[in-house]
Formats: structure tokens, C-alpha cells, sequence
């Protein structure tokens, strides 16, 4: 039979049941402590034009340094921007390598002190993944420049120049034509310097011919477009360009005119001073005439 229990023991029990659960809660709220002091990243970003591709990410580190890390699909990670306490990492040599592939990178942040990795902490790096991205489909189109234009008779021919990329081939850089091929158009707005409405015209290459007015002036800029992306289609437009036909015939007049001018203002010129220098001859003439007279 065994001996009934006490309200004493009772009591001794729950205070050891107590006890327990306190430590347990205790080593719980330590080890979040611990978790939440290695600082999580956010906001990790890609940033990429014509193939130049930078990852930033947030916040601006104290006593922490980041490594990044990028892989394709495949998992083959690789370590880029080592103990660094940037926000960022340049990771263009990385995805030029094909820009057809799917990337994926992940900023760890170990602790640190005065931007030293403290070594012998075996605390696991926090890590934070970023969003896929596939440069041939996600990077941004820059915006072209025009190179050059001439437009003659009722032709105006505007050439766009051909951005340089850090895509390798062979060892040399590929253009942006290069890359995107007979994907990338260029879309020209143009419009009567005297008027806004404007027209546009698309070519798979980089130059536009097309048939204008003879003698107005024109205005127009170009666009870069990849017309099968479903986002980020479009480039900014480029600086807008202007031609300045001067109508034939009064840029001729204005010729006579200026020579006209030129001339008569020659003559007034030369004119006055021979006067100018007549008279005074004159004057000293009269002057030694009289002299005798004011001496005397
Ligand atoms: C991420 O950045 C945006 C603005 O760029 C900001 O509104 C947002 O709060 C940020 N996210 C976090 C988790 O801070
Ligand atoms: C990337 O994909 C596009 C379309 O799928 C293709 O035309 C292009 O040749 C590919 N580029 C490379 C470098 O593989
Ligand atoms: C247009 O201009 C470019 C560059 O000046 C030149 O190479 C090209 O032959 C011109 N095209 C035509 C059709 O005149
Ligand atoms: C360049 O690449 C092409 C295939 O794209 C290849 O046939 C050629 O041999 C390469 N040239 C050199 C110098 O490597």
C-alpha cells in the first residue's frame, strides 16, 4: 500500500514542474536572443542594364559583414563579394557567362567586429535569398543615343549607335545587337519641327530611312524595344535630335545679304576714316599757314 501522498510532496513537485518550465522558457528566450542578433537581410534587389547586373540589399551593416553567394538552377553556388560590408555586389562576370540561365543569389551576414568575421563564433550565418533572375529576359534595355542622321532631299537617315555590353564571345565584347539579335527593334518618333504630331517608324537594325517632307526641319528620338518580353520591353527614349534644313533659297539670300552687309560696312568704314584723315591734313595745312602769324 502505498503511502498517500502528502499536500507537502504535492506541493514540492509542482515547484519542481515549475522550475523546469521557467529553464525551458528561459533557454528558449536566450537561444531567440541569440538567432535575432544575427541580422537578417531584406529588400535584396537586382539591378541590371544592358547586362551590367548588381545585387543591393538592405540594411547598412553594424558588426556584421556579408558574403554573397549566386548559383543557376543547377545549385552550384559560388561565393562573390567575400566578408564585405557593402550593400552591394557586382555580379555581372558571373551572369555574362550565359545570360540565358536563371540565376539566384543570397547575402549570409556573419557577425562581426570592427569589419572582422569573429572566428570563433559557430553561430550559422543567417541567410536571405533573392529573387530569380534571367538576364536575357529581366535585364533593362539603356537608353540609346543617336549616332548619327542626315537627312537629304526628302530621305532622313538616322543611325542609333550600338551599345557595347560585357557579354563575351570568343573573348570579345558582343554589341547589344549581338546579343538580343533580331529580338531587339528600335522604335523612331519623329515630328515636324514646326508641328507635335508625331509618327513613328521601327527597324530590326540600327538605322531608319525613311521619307520626309523636303526642306521642313524634323525632330525625333529613338526608342530600344524586345517586343517578346512579357516586362521591361522598353528602353527610356534617347536625347531628341533636330535637323536644321534652313529652307534652300533663303539660306542663299541670307549669303547675298550677309556678303552685302559685309561690304557696305567696309566702305562706311574706309570711308570715314580717309575723311577723318583728309580733315585733319587739312587742318595742319591751315594750321602752318597761320603759324607765322601766331608766332609773331
Ligand atoms: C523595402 O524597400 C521598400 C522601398 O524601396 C520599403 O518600402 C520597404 O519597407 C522595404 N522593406 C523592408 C522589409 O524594409
Ligand atoms: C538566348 O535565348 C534566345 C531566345 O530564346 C536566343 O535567341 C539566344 O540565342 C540565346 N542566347 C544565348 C547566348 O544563348
Ligand atoms: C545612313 O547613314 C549611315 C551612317 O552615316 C550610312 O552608313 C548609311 O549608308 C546611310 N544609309 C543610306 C541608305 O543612306
Ligand atoms: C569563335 O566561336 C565560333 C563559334 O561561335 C567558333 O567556330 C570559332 O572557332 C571561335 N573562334 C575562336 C578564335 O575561338
Amino acid at each position: 500500500m502505498a503511502p498517500p501522498i502528502g499536500p507537502r510532496a504535492l506541493r514540492s513537485e509542482a515547484a519542481v514542474s515549475l522550475t523546469l518550465l521557467l529553464g525551458w522558457v528561459l533557454a528558449q528566450v536566450t537561444r531567440a536572443a541569440g538567432t535575432a542578433d544575427i541580422l537578417k537581410t531584406y529588400n535584396l534587389t537586382w539591378k541590371s542594364t544592358n547586362f551590367k547586373t548588381i545585387l543591393e540589399w538592405e540594411p547598412k551593416p553594424i558588426n556584421y559583414v556579408y558574403t554573397v553567394q549566386i548559383s543557376t538552377r543547377l545549385g552550384d553556388w559560388k561565393n562573390k563579394c567575400f566578408h564585405t560590408t557593402d550593400t552591394e555586389c557586382d555580379l555581372t562576370d558571373e551572369i555574362v557567362k550565359d545570360v540565358n540561365q536563371t540565376y539566384t543569389a543570397r547575402v549570409l551576414s556573419y557577425p562581426a567586429r570592427n569589419g572582422h568575421i569573429i572566428a570563433d563564433s559557430d553561430v550559422e550565418p543567417s541567410r536571405t535569398n533573392s529573387p530569380e533572375f534571367t538576364p536575357y529576359l529581366e535585364t533593362n534595355l539603356g537608353q540609346p543615343a543617336i549616332q548619327n542622321f542626315e537627312q537629304v532631299g526628302t530621305k532622313l537617315n538616322v543611325t542609333v549607335q550600338d551599345s557595347p555590353t560585357l557579354v563575351r564571345r570568343n573573348g570579345t565584347f558582343l554589341s547589344l545587337r549581338d546579343v538580343f539579335g533580331k529580338d531587339l527593334i528600335y522604335t523612331l518618333y519623329y515630328w515636324k519641327a514646326s508641328s507635335t504630331g508625331k509618327k513613328t517608324a521601327k527597324t530590326n537594325t540600327n538605322e531608319f530611312l525613311i521619307d520626309v517632307d523636303k526642306g521642313e526641319n524634323y525632330c525625333f528620338s529613338v526608342q530600344a524595344v524586345i517586343p517578346s518580353r512579357k516586362a521591361n520591353q522598353k528602353s527610356l527614349e534617347s536625347p531628341v535630335e533636330c535637323t536644321n534644313q534652313g529652307k534652300g533659297i533663303f539660306k542663299e539670300f541670307s549669303v547675298i545679304v550677309g556678303v552685302v552687309a559685309f561690304v557696305v560696312i567696309t566702305f562706311i568704314v574706309v570711308l570715314v576714316i580717309s575723311l577723318y584723315k583728309c580733315r585733319k591734313a587739312r587742318a595742319r595745312r591751315s594750321g602752318k599757314e597761320n603759324s607765322p602769324l601766331n608766332v609773331a
